[in-house]
């Protein structure tokens, strides 16, 4: 894939139309909203964050948050959509699962493969869990990218060994698979490693989509717009609004991405990375 151009953002401030695509807003589910009320919450706390759509994304498959029953997560989220008129937030919410990577998913997503994309398209956001990464993956990524599935692997950089090994991480890129950064892997929510990682790896041109992964109020509850104005300081504008607008829009859509630029090939990198952290301050870190 090349380079795509992609109309100049109308603002260089905050943003008016952030697409969250990666979210734990339905209640009673996994472990995100417990309740409707903390849903709605969410919403609002969204919606004045300048978020103008949702994507509900429960676990699935992820223990204890199997989810056998999709039909489940499709009814919490069609009772859940009249809540947001009901109380005057204008937010968009549409349906998607975060699905935790299991050995026999082909399998399964013959069988349910509609209700697990974003928006019910071809756009699937999955999970490792955070210190592993099957052996196998590059064939099984293989074989389903070749089924049309574009894949979002969420959160890389919480992943210890993507950190550790990032060519593995720009090999799956260089397949066609795409990443997904938490924006509270910009500040200090996860921990100095993981913020370290989300620089380097947006330095590399890794991520195609900057989201919440919100479980909550307050609970890993974190600001698009913070996230969106300190990548902005970085990477300018238009590549900071591609993550955050313009790719998600396509996501949902289900249309091919916009923004999409060659990853750098971490094994050829110098060690010194042209973002340096070091450079924040503390309180632009924490913003
Ligand atoms: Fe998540």
């Amino acid at each position: 894939m090349t380079n795509i151009q992609i109309e100049a953002s109308s603002s260089s401030g905050l943003k008016k139309a952030m697409i969250d695509i990666h979210c734990h807003i339905l209640p009673n589910l996994d472990d995100g909203a417990p309740d409707v009320e903390t849903s709605l919450k969410m919403a609002r706390f969204a919606e004045q964050d300048g978020v103008k759509t949702i994507c509900a994304t429960p676990h699935v498959f992820r223990p204890p948050f199997i989810q056998k029953n999709l039909f489940d997560i499709v009814k919490k989220w069609s009772d859940f959509v009249p809540q947001l008129k009901a109380n005057d937030i204008q937010v968009e919410l549409l349906l998607g699962s975060e699905v935790h990577f299991v050995h026999d998913l082909i399998d399964v997503l013959k069988i349910n493969y509609p209700y697990f994309g974003l928006n019910r398209g071809s756009y699937m956001i999955v999970e490792f869990p955070s210190n592993h990464v099957f052996s196998g993956v590059k064939q099984l990524f293989f074989e389903l990218t070749s089924r049309g599935l574009n894949l979002i692997i969420a959160h890389p950089e919480r992943n210890s060994v993507f950190v550790r090994e990032p060519a593995l991480l720009y090999d799956l890129i260089k397949m066609g698979v795409f990443t997904q950064v938490n924006s509270g892997s910009f500040s200090s929510l996860y921990g100095a490693r993981t913020q370290e990682a989300a620089f380097r790896f947006l330095e590399w041109n890794f991520y195609h989509f900057l989201a919440s992964d919100s479980h909550g109020r307050h609970k890993r509850s974190t600001r698009l717009s913070r996230a969106f104005r300190k990548i902005q300081e970085l990477i300018g504008d238009e590549e900071a609004s591609a993550l955050v607008e313009h790719n998600p829009r396509a996501a949902i859509e289900d249309k091919e991405i916009p923004f999409f630029k060659d990853p750098i090939n971490p094994t050829k990198k110098k060690k010194t990375f042209f973002i340096k952290i070091p450079n924040f301050s503390k309180e632009q870190l924490e913003r």
